[in-house]
């Protein structure tokens, strides 16, 4: 097990109008508020007149059109309105990339620097103004992490940075929220989630134990309670268990013994850079494709454990069971879940130039390498 330093100061409220805390948050950051939401779902579920009701007493200068994959324009309004307006806090009010979106306004909000300045060199970060979420849609984490993704479409670059000053300050997690995300969406979100578990518990690091058995029982959760969510979306425990594991899956827990080996999300973020593909469907194809390729000896049996303990297939053989569970992986995504089977399904042409892409994809690693669970350089990701 590696050494580790855990530390997430973000406070969650969790479960069903959990939202009445926002009032007294809010008051204890400030009266002047950023509302930062999307493309209007918040008004269609009611919790854009209900913040307004609870933050009666507070002035609400809004940012909204917050696009899926947000982008770098966003950004920059978003923080010319803090600074216009003078706002004490950022109250993000939707899904990942409107909680994304706002960490990147909060800091762009106390520097002198382009906000994708920022994004290029997270150091530079000295100062962020409090950020308090209302999450909609179980997915990415960010309700519980330091870390936001912004796309800056003129460099056909999408931008992954973190610092401790970006952790929301609190995060109001209530799953009847999520009731209405629609069954691609919150597919996607599962995938997302799964992927996030196992770009960690695929690792060669020994003795972690509990980050092991943890990972694989936030799988099974997914497992049970994916499908579930497309067959009954008002489900409240498949829903909050959903939006519990979301959080759980990268709030820094897993990988604290194992570090971070991730190698699918590098492939995901090019892709989505030149087609503005679903986050979580893209992944749904990766991991299976990139299980595939990486199987060999030395990893075998991580992956014929993954296989008997999340989706129970009884083999003998360590490399057949290995084959087995990520075939399994695969219809889980692709039937189960009824995302998308291939690039074409999912937005992306069959004649993409898949070589400037892999290319692409590892130029701005260290040593032009992805340095994940198997070292991947660009030809490996072409195959991939
Ligand atoms: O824009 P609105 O109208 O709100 O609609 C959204 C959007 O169209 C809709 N939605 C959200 N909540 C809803 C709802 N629709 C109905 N009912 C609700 N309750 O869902 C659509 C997708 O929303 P989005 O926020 O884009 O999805 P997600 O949460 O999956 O976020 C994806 C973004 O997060 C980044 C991804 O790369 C992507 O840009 N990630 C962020 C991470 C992080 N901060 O740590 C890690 C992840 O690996 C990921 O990279
Ligand atoms: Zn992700």
């Amino acid at each position: 097990m590696k050494n580790f330093t855990y530390y997430v100061p973000t406070k969650i409220h969790f479960g069903e109008n959990q939202v009445q805390h926002l009032p007294e948050e809010v008051a204890s950051v400030g009266k002047r508020v950023l509302l930062v939401y999307g493309g209007g779902s918040i008004k269609k579920l009611g919790l854009y007149d209900k913040v307004y009701n609870l933050l009666a007493d507070c002035t609400i200068v809004e940012c909204n059109g917050i696009e899926p994959n947000p982008r770098i324009a966003s950004v920059r309004k978003g923080v010319e309105l803090c600074k216009t307006h003078n706002i004490d806090v950022v109250l993000a009010v939707g899904g990942g990339s409107v909680l994304d979106a706002s960490k990147a306004i909060a800091a762009g909000a106390c520097s002198d620097e382009d906000a994708w300045e920022l994004i290029l060199d997270a150091k530079k970060i000295k100062a962020a103004l409090p950020i308090i979420s209302v999450l909609t849609l179980s997915a990415t984490g960010s309700e519980m992490d330091q870390t936001a993704v912004i796309t800056n479409p003129e460099t056909k670059s999408k931008k992954g940075f973190a610092n401790d000053l970006l952790f929301p300050k609190v995060s109001i997690c209530d799953p009847t929220y999520t009731y209405t995300v629609n069954a691609f969406q919150s597919a996607s979100g599962v995938a997302d989630i799964m992927s996030h578990i196992m770009e960690t518990f695929f690792h060669h690091e020994a003795g972690c134990d509990i980050s092991d058995q943890v990972a694989i029982d936030l799988l099974k959760t997914c497992v049970k309670y994916g499908p579930v969510l497309l067959d009954e979306p008002n489900h409240y425990e498949a829903r909050a268990n959903i939006m519990w594991a979301s959080t759980w899956a990268i709030n820094g827990f897993l990988v604290s013994g194992p570090g971070k080996n991730w190698s699918c999300h590098a492939m995901q973020h090019i892709l989505s850079a030149y087609y503005d593909v679903t986050h979580g469907a893209t992944l749904a194809l990766l991991e299976p494709a990139w299980l595939s390729y990486i199987l060999n000896d030395t990893n075998k049996d991580r992956i014929a454990r993954f296989a008997r303990e999340v989706f129970n297939v009884e083999e003998e053989n360590t490399y057949k069971c290995a084959q087995k569970g990520i075939q399994k992986l695969y219809e889980f995504f692709t039937v189960t879940m009824k995302l998308p089977k291939n690039f074409a399904e999912l937005g992306i042409p069959n004649d993409a130039n898949f070589k400037e892409l892999a290319e692409e994809c590892v130029k701005s690693r260290p040593g032009g390498k992805i340095g994940g669970y198997e070292t991947l350089e660009a030809n490996d990701v072409f195959e991939i």
